[in-house]
């Protein structure tokens, strides 16, 4: 499962990509909105440019021909480009074009199964169930993901399965164990994964071994 970074900080991208662990990004208007850019495009070209990985922008225009023709622009702004839909007809309709010609699509906001056979069956090369957003209202977003990783799997569909809206290191492992492809968290979560106090009290107890014994070897010479 590769682990991409939910966010459009260039300062958190380029933790993650330091620990050698970054397969990707994925961004939406929230996320950009966030950091303020003045360009928005020079920042999107910034973010292809950082990610040695497939990122995902996201189109915010609402008919089939707008979102079409900005899906085409932000296909432009880097090789590594991969154009967002919203699971609407709109969106699907688009996508579809665009996925024809050859442009990696990435059909978001998805919260069915039903709604993940239409992304895969316009050939999106991803598809990204929000599991926290399902489970924010009280329902349950793991359970999502194992039913359109099943039907996948039963279907042998290409798209690959992107577990989105993850909240909390469990929710990784829980998605690695169903056969997500990808998994993208924020840099929060991300920073979760690393620690443990067993690893912490453990690495406390070596290092002060190591300093007591090199103490022990200065003064004994
Ligand atoms: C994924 O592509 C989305 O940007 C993201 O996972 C949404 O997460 P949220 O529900 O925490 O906003």
């Amino acid at each position: 499962m590769k682990l991409f970074l939910d966010t459009a900080n260039l300062d958190e991208i380029r933790e993650i990509k330091r620990w050698g662990v970054l397969g990707g990004l994925t961004s939406n208007p929230t996320l950009i909105a966030k950091e303020a850019p003045h360009d928005i495009e020079t920042y999107m070209k910034e973010l292809c440019a950082e990610v040695d990985g497939p990122v995902s922008l996201e189109t915010t225009l609402e008919t089939a021909d707008e979102i079409y023709e900005q899906g085409l622009g932000l296909a432009g702004i880097g090789p590594n480009a991969v154009v967002k839909v919203a699971m609407t007809a709109e969106g699907i309709s688009a996508g579809k074009r665009l996925a024809d010609q050859g442009v990696p699509i990435n059909v978001t906001l998805v919260f069915s199964p039903a709604q993940a056979i239409l992304a895969a069956e316009i050939g999106a090369t991803y598809v990204s169930p929000f599991l926290g957003r399902v489970d924010d209202i009280a329902s349950d977003g793991m359970y999502l993901l194992k039913e359109i990783c099943e039907i996948y799997e039963v279907q042998g569909y290409d798209t690959l399965v992107l577990a989105a809206s993850l909240r909390h290191p469990m929710h990784v492992v829980e998605a690695a164990k169903l056969g997500a492809d990808v998994a993208t968290m924020p840099y929060d979560v991300f920073s979760k994964l690393v620690k443990h106090p067993l690893t912490d009290l453990g690495l406390d107890r070596f290092l002060s071994d190591w300093n007591k014994l090199q103490k022990e070897l200065k003064e004994g010479a």
